[in-house]
């Protein structure tokens, strides 16, 4: 454990988050903490990574949840004392054009205020890293450039704003930390998961393995992409902002 790094993932119970799990947790230089909202769905996680003999525990953490967010720095506070990577990878979709106050509202809970909570609660335990990461799963559609060149056609109006808002964040991390705290931003890819519902459906229209997705943010955890961390990623190239 001394000389495991330890990265915690938000939303780990499931999709990408899993994938990422699952990727980490064949490589023994990793701890992973797998955050779930749900004990339940974390537990069934959990056991299926165990059953791979991976270095993996569980935390429960509502990233929308003060009391959930402070709980869980308490635990990886008193079980480690450190945390080398935070993974904001919890996100919900909502489909539609709806943009009134209460859709923005409810999407930005997660996917833009939750990032920014766990970010700040977790900073003295990252802190405590002699190289500590913080990586943010944004989505290509977030894309100010894409949106403005007329390429980019989602039905999904207050995610799309709340990844745009995300990547702004992300930039002012970057700032924020410099070289004290290494930020990404990566797009992991259209790939098939629970994320607006139908997997099934994603998958018709050609989304792929999450599996795809987890081994590109581990190789983004081990600083294969550190000379492009400026850029929002993605597998094998970088997105425009
Ligand atoms: N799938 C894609 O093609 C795609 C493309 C671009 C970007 N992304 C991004 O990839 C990331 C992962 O998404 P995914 O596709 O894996 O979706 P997913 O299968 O729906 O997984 C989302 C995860 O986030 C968790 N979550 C949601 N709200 C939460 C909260 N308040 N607190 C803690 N956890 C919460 C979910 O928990 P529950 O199981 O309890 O719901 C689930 O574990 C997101 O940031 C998403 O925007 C995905």
């Amino acid at each position: 454990m001394p000389d495991q790094k330890i990265v915690l993932i938000t939303g780990g119970n499931g999709g990408i988050g899993y994938a990422t799990a699952e990727a980490l947790a064949r490589d023994p230089s990793f701890h992973v903490i797998i955050g779930s909202r749900s004990l339940q769905k974390g537990q069934e996680a959990l056991s299926k990574l165990s059953e791979q003999k991976g270095s993996v525990t569980l935390v429960q953490l509502d990233v929308t949840d003060p009391e959930s967010v402070a709980s869980a720095v308490t635990t990886v506070e008193r079980d480690y004392g450190r945390l080398e990577v935070l993974v904001n990878n919890a996100a919900i979709g909502v489909a539609g054009p709806s943009m009134s106050a209460e859709t923005l509202r409810y999407v930005f809970e997660t996917n833009v205020f939750g990032v920014g909570r766990m970010t700040e609660a977790f900073l003295p335990l990252l802190r405590k890293s002699s190289n500590p990461r913080i990586v943010h799963v944004t989505s290509g559609l977030g894309s100010l450039t894409l949106k403005a060149s007329g390429e980019l056609s989602a039905p999904y109006n207050a995610y799309t704003v709340s990844k745009a808002a995300l990547n702004m964040m992300a930039l002012c991390h970057m700032e924020q930390f410099g070289d004290e705290i290494k930020v990404l931003v990566l797009t992991p890819g259209f790939v098939a998961t629970n994320l607006g519902g139908d997997p099934e459906g994603w998958r018709k229209q050609g989304a792929e393995d999450p599996a795809n997705s987890g081994k590109f943010i581990k190789t983004v955890i081990e600083g294969h992409r550190d000379s492009d961390r400026k850029n929002m990623l993605k597998e094998g190239g970088t997105f425009p902002w």
